[in-house]
């Protein structure tokens, strides 16, 4: 199988990594890919959400297979014109990927199918917005409505910080676009889960959890990032509340997409927060991988290939997927300055003596060449992983590479895994 992978951070060269290695492929190419993956798969200099681009690569490479990466080619439609073109893709069309693409619609879709979700009101306009925040008995989050590279949402700790998030999303335009409305809405507290579940649009089959650590700093400070870290599996998630979360989330899920008309063909990663009750509420949908959580996902599974290939064409494998026993973790090295203002060119140095290290492998997300090193060209610059039999293990394990890795100015949390160690 030919395989042509849509992106540029870790989570793609993971994907192409994991391909790579798979014995039913022969040939993986990336678009655009990074230099990181360019040491696995071939790269194409093409933007992943130039559409016509993209199918016309698809077609010359001959690929069979193209497994989409990010949500903004999803949202852009890229999905139905490589289908229209006759090729499979992992992804769902434009109109599924809305439930990404807009928290309007998601949290609409979610109250007219009966999934659990917070408590919310949408508004355009700014005096309606900060009456509800002034009103509300309880703390609230502001969200952009559309895609603000997980930068549109404010988790407020009070009214004065709502009101000041409502200001600048209606007011100010701090968002852009994509913040001309913005969903309010209640604060949930708890744990949360990155649970993806892949599907052909029919079947549907569990394909791991993981946890990811939003905020920039330890112990869960700091503003929040695209993610600074995961591991699974996660403690929290047990096989009762996987198996709740299959009833009371994924199902009706996938029957309201059937009843909206929508063929869904790919994952579905449900950020979920799992409360003090041990309730499942849908925090967001997503309808591609999350990053980092895709990395350490694959990471304990054998061959995922047989997934992505029975999501994209219907042609479901008769196997359970099973993850194996062991465990994974993946720790970001992040550029300085980010999330604002990440510092380009700095020089990275013992990429080789962290990737040595057995059982670590080393993904590329914001890097570049520059005089024959590698140097920062992004936020988040790498993830370093670690699968051992155990995720105290793996955690070490991952450190020491981290530690291997020199870069001035780098951010790293140390305490990827805490949640999972506090229980024990
Ligand atoms: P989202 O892009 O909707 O996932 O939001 C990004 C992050 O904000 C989530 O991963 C959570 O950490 C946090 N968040 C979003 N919605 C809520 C909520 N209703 N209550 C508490 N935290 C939230
Ligand atoms: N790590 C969270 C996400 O990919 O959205």
């Amino acid at each position: 199988m030919r395989v042509l992978v849509l992106g540029s951070g870790a989570r793609e060269h993971a994907l192409c990594a994991h391909l790579a290695r798979s014995p039913r492929v022969s040939y993986v190419a990336a678009a655009p890919g990074n230099p990181g993956i360019a040491t696995v798969a071939e790269a194409h200099a093409v933007a992943a959400d130039d559409v016509p681009r993209i199918v016309a690569l698809a077609q010359s490479c001959l690929i069979d297979l193209v497994v989409v990466g990010p949500e903004v080619p999803l949202v852009a439609g890229v999905a139905d014109a490589l289908r229209t073109a006759g090729i499979a893709c992992f992804g769902p069309g434009a109109d599924g990927a809305r439930l990404e693409g807009s928290k309007s619609f998601s949290k609409d879709f979610m109250a007219r199918h009966g999934i659990p979700t917070a408590r919310y009101a949408t508004f355009s306009a700014l005096d309606a917005a900060v009456a509800y925040v002034r009103a509300a008995d309880h703390r609230v989050v502001v969200k952009a409505d559309g895609l603000a590279a997980g930068k549109g949402v404010v988790v407020c700790d009070g009214v004065d910080d709502a009101v000041e998030a409502v200001e600048r999303a209606l007011r100010d335009g701090a968002f852009g676009d994509a913040g001309r409305t913005v969903v309010i809405e209640e604060r949930l507290e708890g744990q949360e889960i990155s649970f993806h579940a892949v599907t052909d649009g029919a079947r549907v089959e569990l394909f791991g959890a993981a946890q990811d650590h939003k905020r920039l700093g330890d112990g869960d400070t700091g503003p929040n990032t695209g993610g600074m870290g995961a591991y699974s599996p996660v403690p929290v998630c047990t096989p009762d509340l996987e198996a709740r979360v299959m009833r009371e989330v994924i199902a009706p899920t996938l029957d309201g997409l059937r009843r909206d008309g929508i063929a869904f063909r790919g994952v579905l990663f449900v950020g979920l927060m799992v409360g003090a009750d041990g309730a499942p509420r849908v925090l967001e949908y997503n309808v591609r991988f999350g990053d980092p959580e895709c990395a350490v996902l694959l990471a304990r599974l054998d061959d995922a290939t047989p997934w992505l290939w029975g999501a994209a064409t219907g042609a479901w494998p008769t196997e359970p997927l099973r993850p194996r026993n062991d465990a994974s973790i993946g720790v970001v090295i992040a550029a300085e300055g980010y999330p604002d203002a990440p510092r380009r060119g700095a020089v990275i140095r013992g990429l080789d003596a962290a990737a040595a290290i057995e059982g670590v492998r080393v993904f590329h997300a914001g890097t570049g060449r520059s005089d024959g090193a590698w140097v920062t060209a992004g936020g988040r610059v790498l993830l370093v992983t670690a699968t051992a039999a155990t995720l105290r293990d793996a955690a070490a394990v991952a450190y020491r590479a981290v530690d291997a890795i020199e870069l001035a100015g780098a951010q790293v949390r140390r305490d990827i895994g805490w949640r999972a160690f506090a229980q024990g």
